[in-house]
């Protein structure tokens, strides 16, 4: 068995080698993927791809710890991941009280928290009881509603500027990571420049520290959402949908299931 990565395998990354991300959130996806990959992702994004909600706001504290859970029991090797949803981080009584409740009732390695310097105070409070949180800088899927939709950031020097502002502020509050999703490849390569502490890229370029897939994206599964950062390793709708009509075909016909497969 290979060994555990912790927070000190991914730091010592950093320059060295490329950090592998993706998300999971059950436990037998989680076994697939624990071979291969560095993290594992329990994203808010499982609100929308297993969820089928328009956005990852609806999602409780109490759903994303039983989908933590069920990946704790599924990966063996892995650094785990554990994304705060919307709502819980408010100040930080409420922060440490839900990262606190998480930290117990599962074995995640980390929690995410979205946001930049609002959001300093917070990282520092939680750091300062033990524990680990990484940031989510750049677009901020939890604020896309209040915004209007997803865009782009980093776009103009501004926003550039107040990215790396960003990042520096959460690295400075002890943040032990940072996801910076949907900026313009610059942006990137300047926070990671910017900061000793790795960087994970998703829309964000090849200049960060590592990269981060929704799972159901990069086994192509969701035929509906195919944004440009995107790659499907597979076609996996098309091989799941014909298998369902092969199977579906066979039990219609009774020729599944045949002598092979009866006792
Ligand atoms: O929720 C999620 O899956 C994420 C990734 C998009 C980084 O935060």
């Amino acid at each position: 068995m290979n060994k555990k990565i912790t927070l000190k395998t991914l730091q010592s990354m950093k320059g060295h080698e490329k950090i592998v991300m993706v998300t999971a959130y059950d436990a037998l996806f989680a076994s697939l993927f624990d071979e291969n990959v560095d993290v594992i992702l329990i994203g808010d994004s499982l609100n929308m791809t297993f969820g089928g909600q328009e956005d990852t706001l609806s999602i409780t504290m109490d759903e994303m710890i039983y989908h933590a859970k069920a990946v704790c029991n599924g990966a063996k090797k892995s650094f785990l991941l554990l994304d705060m949803p919307f709502g819980t981080c408010g100040d930080k009584k409420q922060a440490l009280k839900n990262a606190t409740k998480a930290y117990k009732e599962t074995k995640i390695d980390a929690v995410k928290i979205e946001g930049g310097k609002e959001k300093a105070d917070i990282i520092k409070y939680l750091t300062d009881n033990e524990i680990a949180v990484c940031g989510h800088i750049g677009l901020k899927p939890q604020s896309a509603r209040g915004e209007g939709g997803y865009s782009v950031k980093g776009k103009s020097e501004d926003e550039k500027k107040s990215i790396i502002e960003d990042a520096l502020a959460i690295e400075a509050a002890g943040a032990v990571m940072i996801v910076i999703e949907g900026v313009k490849p610059d942006v990137a390569s300047a926070v990671s420049s910017a900061v000793k502490i790795p960087t994970v890229g998703i829309g964000a370029g090849v200049d960060c520290d590592g990269q981060v897939l929704v799972w159901s994206d990069m086994l192509g599964l969701n035929d509906n959402f195919v944004p440009k950062f995107v790659k499907r390793y597979i076609d996996g709708s098309t091989i799941v949908k014909d298998a369902i009509k092969q199977y579906s075909n066979e039990v219609k016909k009774a020729s599944f299931p045949n002598e092979q497969f009866t006792y």
